[in-house]
């Protein structure tokens, strides 16, 4: 990627409003992979303890005070929990954030619509919704255009997501069915391998051996999907063998409806994805 244009043009910076869990972890894979310098990066949270600690592990200034940053901020992160973007909109516009500052939100249910309204500025918008996997360089990210980004400003944004994990350009129709299946999922998944974990532990493994054997079976069979571009069921019946024990156990997983058991879990959500940006009745 040698000949693509830098992250952010020479003499502006990359800033981060929210340094919380996913804040730290976007600096920290645009500083590992080298896509921006150390000298071009700066966050702020709302504590002076959560400064601290994030200047500290990422080695940048995070500071309560980054008002006089913004005029050379060509790319500004919003990480902030969604019912903090309106006071913090409303401080950007009045602490003279400039017009071409590209704005990257991973706030949860808030509609390109919403944050241009927030803000009220005609800045380019790039609406995204990472996951924690993004921690290991393993996320799933997507992400859409608002009214005035450009193919360039997308693709920028593509980028920093790129450093930590997948990341794919969707339409926004189709967010909150994502922000159920990947940016919920791995909680869901946490719930599967804890159960299969326990029914090792059920069968006589140590509980250790049981989650090393269910994570790792997890790993390898997400790679094999990746890998072979096969249908997992076509996968599953590589494996099942007839009269065999995989059988058997799939048996007892469709009499338990798993099948539709899950798919109303993701209905569930991705219900509750579409009121996050509702306002909160008291
Ligand atoms: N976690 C996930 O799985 C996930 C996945 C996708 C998207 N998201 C979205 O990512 C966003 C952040 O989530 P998170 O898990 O990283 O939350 P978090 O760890 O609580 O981080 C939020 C950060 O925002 C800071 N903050 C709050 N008010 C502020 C203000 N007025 N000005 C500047 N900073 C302020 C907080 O500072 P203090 O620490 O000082 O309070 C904290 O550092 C949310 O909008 C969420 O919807 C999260």
């Amino acid at each position: 990627m040698k000949n693509e244009s830098p992250l952010v043009a020479k003499g502006k910076t990359l800033g981060i409003i929210g340094a919380g869990v996913m804040g730290r972890t976007l600096l920290r894979g645009l500083l590992d992979s080298g896509l921006i310098t150390k000298s071009q990066a700066w966050g702020t949270a709302k504590t002076e303890s959560s400064c601290e600690t994030a200047a500290r592990e990422l080695g940048v200034p995070v500071e309560l005070e980054y008002e006089h940053r913004l005029k050379n901020t060509g790319m500004l992160l919003i990480c902030v929990k969604p019912a903090q973007a309106a006071k913090v909109m409303a401080h950007l516009r009045e602490s003279g954030l400039p017009k071409d500052t590209l704005m990257v939100s991973i706030m949860a249910g808030l509609t390109r619509a919403q944050l241009e309204d927030l803000l009220g500025t005609a800045n380019p918008w790039i609406r995204a919704m990472p996951n924690t996997p993004c921690i290991v360089r393993e996320g799933m990210t997507v992400i859409c255009a608002g009214t005035h980004a450009s193919d360039a400003q997308m693709n920028r944004a593509q980028r920093v997501f790129q450093a930590v994990g997948l990341c794919q350009q969707v339409d926004e129709m189709y967010f909150n069915a994502i922000t159920a299946l990947s940016g919920s999922g791995p909680a869901y998944q946490y719930l599967i391998m804890e159960s299969f974990a326990d029914a090792g532990v059920r069968v006589g493994l140590p509980r250790h051996l049981a989650l090393t054997l269910v994570a790792q079976t997890a790993v390898g069979a997400a790679r094999m999907v990746q890998a072979s571009g096969r249908h997992p069921a076509s996968l599953r019946d590589d494996v099942t063998t007839p009269a065999g024990c995989t059988i058997g156990g799939l048996l007892m997983l469709e009499d338990g409806k798993i099948r539709s058991v899950l798919a109303r879990a993701i209905e569930e959500a991705t219900k509750i994805a579409g009121s996050l940006g509702e306002p909160k009745r008291s």
